[in-house]
């Protein structure tokens, strides 16, 4: 057995097989996205040996260029993202089958054109008409372009083959938009033709949470009110908005980053065991909780509410400016760039067990995180040591960037006297399984292609997750803030999101 074939069959053993044949088409090939995130995933997944022979790339862009000119395009991009260097068997392999198509996607004609393009790679690669469209456009053209490919026949599943669609987020800006665009795309497409993708499902950490919760039979056990005193859910980011202040501005914090991330990382945490780790029995858990999670009525809002901009301030160690003097934000602006939520679920496992959620730009620490409170010991028998001063049991899943789990306890310090320390017992991914490079995008592209949607949103999640947020953007539109900015840059949010917890007895851990 040659080298390369025993380096092939130990990296399927480790991983699997590879995608099924097909070819992927991006639409928004000269974008962000598909530098820095796809190009590199699709080379990763390629080292791995991981996308099949009969696999091509299509990428579709406004800009008129030559095919060699793309190719060039995506050489450097895979040098400057991907880390691949000179020479490169893998790049040389993946630009063989890299192919590029240009016009404006709202274009109808530019479809029917695209359709010999696709026959003709299906006879040279043999990539047997499954087509995967990779929607990596502005939003607004998410519907249009799921429109069009039906009309051009581009969307229909006869003859064996299949074709799939990858939805990027933002999935709609609110909850009616939200359903219109499910509505547009399923008069194209059926439900499992389509992939809502959310990255944070892409992360290993996040994956782990299910693993870590369903295949350990220690803490299952205590995964409820009866232990859990509350939960602090926290996605803090140090940089500010950069360049997308266009988008950014008309987001806020809350449409960015809770319906999606946070609330994935909710489901993940809340969910009760699924029946099989098959696509529909995990979702239908995850849609439990989102459907469970208590509505906000406009008065809570008030209180289980907070929202706040960040002001001038320090990022690791320089100043920063305000996020109304970032580029493209209006100088006026009343987006929040920072939300915090107090979540009720109102089931059987949660009652009583308030969900705390924050999240922000401009943070003191880059960090994600799912901490999870148990409560205090009943009772004290350590002189001198009141109950309250124990430090409770702390579970920390901690999804970025420091990949791992702790658990804090307390432990007697060494001495005459009985004195309690707070101890962490850490569990780092980084010790036991090295780091792989990644960009977290490699095992969702991966799973499209072979047609596992369990990390993907159906459409009755993305719906129940707007759900949550849109009595508060619905407040907050009406009751315009009055102190932005309200925290400054590089600090732990604004002191309204102290007070929510102080309020319930509570605090922030800020790691
Ligand atoms: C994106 C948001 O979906 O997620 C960004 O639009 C945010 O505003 C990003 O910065 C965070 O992702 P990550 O993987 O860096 O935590």
């Amino acid at each position: 057995m040659s080298e390369s074939t025993a380096e092939a069959l130990a990296t399927l053993e480790r991983h699997g097989r590879p995608a099924d044949r097909c070819a992927m088409v991006i639409f928004g090939a000269s974008g962000d996205l598909t530098k820095r995130k796809l190009l590199p995933s699709l080379y990763h997944l390629a080292q791995q040996r991981l996308l099949p022979n009969e696999f091509a790339l299509v990428g579709c862009a406004i800009e008129n260029m030559s095919e060699e000119e793309y190719r060039r395009q995506v050489r450097g991009d895979l040098a400057e993202f991907g880390g691949a260097a000179e020479p490169c068997k893998t790049c040389d392999w993946l630009l063989d089958r890299t192919y590029y198509f240009s016009g404006n996607f709202q274009d109808h004609n530019i479809y029917q054109q695209l359709k010999p393009v696709l026959e003709g790679i299906d006879a040279k690669h043999g990539t047997g008409g499954n087509y995967l469209y990779y929607l990596a456009t502005a939003p607004a053209l998410f519907g249009e372009v799921v429109q069009h490919l039906g009309a051009a026949g581009l969307a229909e599943q006869s003859g064996g083959h299949w074709r799939r669609v990858v939805i990027e987020k933002p999935f709609g800006h609110d909850l009616d938009s939200a359903r219109t665009l499910n509505r547009e795309i399923g008069e194209v497409l059926a439900e499992n033709q389509i992939y809502r993708i959310d990255h944070y499902l892409g992360k290993e950490t996040v994956q782990n949470i299910l693993v870590f919760r369903f295949s350990n039979g220690i803490f299952e056990p205590v995964w409820n009110r009866r232990y859990i005193d509350h939960v602090q859910i926290t996605v803090a980011e140090t940089l500010g908005v950069e360049q997308r202040g266009g988008y950014y501005d008309h987001a806020g914090a809350a449409r960015d980053m809770v319906p999606n991330h946070i609330l994935q990382l909710v489901t993940l945490t809340a969910m009760e065991p699924p029946i099989s780790f098959g696509a529909d029995a995990v979702r239908d858990e995850q849609s439990k909780i989102l459907h469970a999670i208590q509505p906000m009525a406009p008065e809570d809002v008030l209180t289980r509410a907070v929202r706040g901009q960040y002001g001038e301030g320090q990022a690791e160690g320089q100043p920063a400016p305000a996020y109304r003097t970032e580029p493209h934000v209006d100088p006026a602006s009343q987006t929040e760039t920072f939300v915090a939520l107090k979540l009720s679920i109102d089931n059987w496992r949660w009652a009583d067990v308030p969900f705390y959620i924050r999240t922000g730009k401009r943070m003191a620490k880059r960090v994600t995180e799912v901490a999870i409170q148990f409560r205090r010991a009943p009772f004290v028998l350590f002189r001198d040591t009141p109950v309250e001063n124990l430090a409770p049991n702390l579970l920390v899943l901690h999804i970025q960037p420091d990949e791992g789990i702790s658990l804090r306890f307390g432990a007697k310090v060494p001495g005459i006297a009985v004195d309690i320390g707070s101890v962490n017992m850490d569990f780092r991914y980084q010790d036991y399984f090295g780091n792989e490079p990644s960009t977290g995008y490699e095992r969702l592209l991966y799973d499209c292609m072979t047609g596992d949607a369990t990390l993907f949103q159906r459409a009755d999640m993305v719906e129940a997750g707007w759900s949550v947020v849109q009595p508060t953007l619905d407040v907050w539109k009406a009751l315009p803030p009055r102190h932005f900015p309200n925290y400054a840059a590089g600090s732990w949010g604004p002191k309204d999101a102290d007070d929510l917890l102080a309020r319930d007895k509570r605090a922030w851990r800020n790691p």
